[in-house]
């Protein structure tokens, strides 16, 4: 991250009123996630190493839920209420009424649905902008429709924006556009908004006209460049998933380079918020958000959505869900496997195929290798849950909890029926619904006899291929314990 200079903006203004009509979406635009945070947080978080003594996001449509993000998010940042979108020079002016009257310094501009902008971008910009009234982010593209054209006199130097609906043929021909990213001299800035007015083809304020009127009264102008995909601006949904898609690319290149390997980055969705250590290995199909953490020599994949969850060295997890959990040093999870909230494996941990479990802990190189419901429940150190096990932890009206030994053994298919606790080193037989508690180093039995009902088969089921193949069979006794 760049330090902070004494380039850096004493304001920065963030547009965020407009209602994004071509998302087609209950949700304002600004607040449309891509790699786990909203754009206008993306915004926000490229400018926050700036460290400006001002953040204003100019809101509108649905400001009370834009102003909860901010609220929760960025704490520090203020609003600025714009009722009517009479233009985005407009509403810079409803923002700048929102700052002292005697502040001066520069001030950043930028729209709240640019999320691909760095802070190096917004560093550049505040180096170049020394001694200017205005500094314009700038780039080449390709197709630069719908984009303001950064017209230059013949010296190079700025002269103006104009708009594509205002553009002549020869203005439209230019690919240098306007990445509606700014930095301004406040004053400067404050006096030329008191002359523009709406004379377009939108009857808007534009903030662009600001910068043929700073030209005109002999001001300077600047431009800095940056990369096209840096300044895309998310209008529908389409772009928002090209914008995820390049998030996604940026992310994986960091991690790549600090030391982590990527199977398949195009299909390893990294939240912006999660860490992984080095020569942790993510396997195609990943999919890592919120405040996940991966830690050194991890192996994660493939085919894993893992959520809040924190992986500690050297585990592996395979086709696992899992939210809210913590996975042990060494331990191993799945395939299959569903953690949910307050799930903690300790070292040497196992939690195997088509393993369901919450709010349990599981102890050092303890193992529930398959098919089992472990809920609301302890699990001692080196204890082995048979196959099948179940933790049956609700009664129908509240839970209740299981609290097991060291090294016992749980054989398959046993009900715990909670609240029930098993002593160190006890067993259990399989198949046993234990409704009591299990003294330390007893084996417990719950489960009827067995008990054998001779012939039946031949009685009640003759000349079926059962009864033919128990008749062929030299050890077939009948009911009087006779041989065939
Ligand atoms: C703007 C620029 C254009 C630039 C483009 C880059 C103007 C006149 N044009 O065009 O030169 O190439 O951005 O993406 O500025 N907003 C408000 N209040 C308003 C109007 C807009 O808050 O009254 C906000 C919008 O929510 C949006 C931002 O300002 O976040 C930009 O407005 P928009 O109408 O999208 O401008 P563009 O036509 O894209
Ligand atoms: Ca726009």
């Amino acid at each position: 991250m760049p330090t902070p200079t004494n380039a850096s903006p004493t304001a920065v203004i963030v547009l965020a009123a407009g209602q994004g009509t071509r998302m087609k979406s209950d949700l304002p635009k600004v607040l449309h996630s891509v790699a786990g945070r909203t754009l206008v947080s993306h915004v926000l978080a490229a400018t926050a190493p700036l460290s400006a003594e001002h953040t204003v996001v100019v809101v509108g449509h649905g400001r009370e839920l834009v102003e909860a993000e901010l609220a929760s998010q960025w704490p520090k940042a203020t609003t600025a209420v714009q009722s009517e979108q009479l233009g985005t020079g407009h509403a810079v002016s409803v923002a700048l009424a929102t700052l002292p009257e005697a502040l001066s310094g520069s001030v950043l501009v930028l729209a709240g649905d640019t999320p691909l902008l760095t802070t190096v971008d917004l560093a550049n910009l505040s180096q170049a902008h020394a001694g200017a009234s205005a500094t314009i982010l700038t780039a080449h593209l390709e197709n630069a429709f719908g984009y303001g054209r950064i017209v230059r006199d013949s010296d190079s130097t700025v002269n103006s924006i104009v708009e594509e609906r205002d553009a002549s043929d020869e203005q439209r021909a230019l690919t240098e556009v306007n990445s509606g990213v700014y930095m301004f001299d406040l004053g400067l800035l404050r006096n030329a908004l008191g002359k523009i007015g709406s004379s377009n083809d939108q009857g808007e304020q534009y903030l662009t006209d600001v910068i043929s009127i700073l030209r005109s009264e002999g001001h300077t102008v600047r431009a800095v460049e940056t990369h096209e995909s840096h300044i895309l601006g998310v209008n529908d949904r389409r772009q928002l998933a090209v914008a995820g898609a390049v998030l996604r690319d940026r992310i994986n290149d960091a991690w790549m380079l600090s030391g982590v390997t990527f199977v398949d980055p195009a299909t390893s969705w990294i939240d912006s918020t999660v860490t992984i250590e080095r020569d942790a290995v993510i396997l195609p199909n990943v999919l890592l958000t919120g405040s996940t953490s991966v830690a050194s020599r991890a192996t994660i994949g493939p085919d894993c959505s893992l959520h809040d969850t924190t992986i500690a060295a050297g585990a592996t997890v395979i086709r696992t869900t899992a939210n809210g959990a913590v996975i042990g040093t060494d331990s191993s999870v799945g395939p299959y496997t569903y953690l949910r909230p307050g799930t903690v494996l300790g070292t040497g941990a196992r939690a195997g195929g088509f393993v369901e479990m919450k709010n349990a802990h599981l102890g050092d190189g303890a193992k529930v290798p398959h098919l089992s419901y472990v809920g609301d429940a302890t699990i001692g150190e080196g204890t082995n849950i048979g196959a099948a096990t179940v933790f049956v932890n609700y009664d129908g009206v509240a839970k209740h909890e299981t609290v097991i030994g060291k090294h016992v053994r749980i054989g398959s298919d046993t009900m715990l029926v909670a609240p029930v606790t098993v002593g160190d080193g006890a067993y259990t037989a399989a198949g046993s619904v234990i409704t009591d508690s299990v003294p330390a180093g007893a084996m417990a039995v719950a489960r009827a006899r067995q008990r054998n009902i001779l012939d039946w088969v031949v009685r009640r089921r003759p000349g079926s291929k059962s009864a033919q193949a128990a008749m062929a069979d030299s050890t077939h006794t009948n009911s009087s314990g006779e041989g065939a």
